[in-house]
């Protein structure tokens, strides 16, 4: 039976220590989030980043727009935030509504209050193997997990489902940094599981139900990114937990594992940029 790797009890741990550090800081981070339109899930996703900032001493701000607001306003308050000091970090919550642009948008964001690492600024110097001022938080958020539970990329077959600016691509390139040999996989991918089947470490980033029994080999480490509700109304994710779990070394579970680490990585990254102004 696999190990659970706890995303949970590592959240709390980072937040512990982050209370501290905030507590000690003269000027207190800013997190500005700006959320357009009603999808349920951002809206659960933003409030819990708005009570966790507050719980750790951060200031937040949220924007909320109509999903029908302009590009040219989301653009003017992005301008705006860039230019208030008060401002340390800036977050736009995806997806956006279909109507506005997300790489005008989210390149509109100073780099250097990127709390996402999404501005073709950032992930162009993570993707050059430079240091951006913080790395995507889900990414960030597995390699800190990894690193708890002492599991080592190097050397390693990590296989990554899903090729996504926010994930996928992102944790790929930050494996690919610390050493392991990296496959990525995606919806046009075929014989998938011959390719899964050769992994040590194995990334589903996916949203849809894609790993199943007798695609890994024994002892392989599974991070599960996807969180949906499935067809009984259950919070799932892309791994069947109950027959992976048997035979893999370590597993995420769904929710607790990979979702509470990319919270843990937001506040940690928006610590990181105020910092970084001193
Ligand atoms: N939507 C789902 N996950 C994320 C995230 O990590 N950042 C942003 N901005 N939007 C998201």
């Amino acid at each position: 039976m696999a190990v659970i790797l706890d995303g949970k009890k590592l959240r709390e741990k980072i937040f512990e220590e982050l209370k501290i550090k905030i507590d000690s800081m003269p000027v207190k981070p800013s997190l500005a989030v700006i959320l357009a339109g009603n999808d349920p899930s951002s809206i659960i996703y933003v409030n819990n980043k708005k009570k966790c900032a507050e719980k750790l001493g951060i200031n937040s701000l949220v924007i909320n727009y109509p999903a029908d607001v302009t590009e040219a306003e989301v653009l003017k308050k992005i301008q705006e935030l860039n230019n208030n000091e008060n401002i340390t970090a800036i977050l736009v919550q995806l997806p956006l509504p279909k109507h506005i642009n997300k790489s005008r948008i989210l390149n509109a964001i100073a780099p250097e209050k990127d709390v996402d690492g999404l501005t073709t600024y950032n992930s162009g110097k993570l993707f050059s193997g430079e240091k951006p001022y913080v790395y995507p938080c889900t990414p960030k958020g597995i390699l800190l997990l990894l690193d708890e539970y002492k599991i080592e990329p190097e050397g390693k077959h990590a296989v990554v489902i899903g090729r996504s600016n926010l994930v996928g691509k992102p944790v790929a390139q930050m494996l690919l940094n610390r050493n392991a040999t990296v496959t990525m996989c995606h919806s046009k991918t075929k014989n998938l599981s011959d390719i899964t089947k050769t992994a040590d470490i194995l990334i589903s980033a996916v949203g849809k139900k894609v790993v199943g029994e007798n695609m890994l080999k024994n002892n392989c480490v599974v991070i599960d990114v996807g969180i949906f509700r499935d067809e009984t109304g259950k919070i799932s994710g892309d791994v069947d937990f109950e027959t992976v779990s048997k035979t893999a070394s370590y597993i995420t579970p769904v929710p607790g594992g990979v979702g509470p680490m990319t919270i843990a990585s937001l506040m940690l990254n928006t610590v990181e940029l105020a910092e970084h102004r001193k």
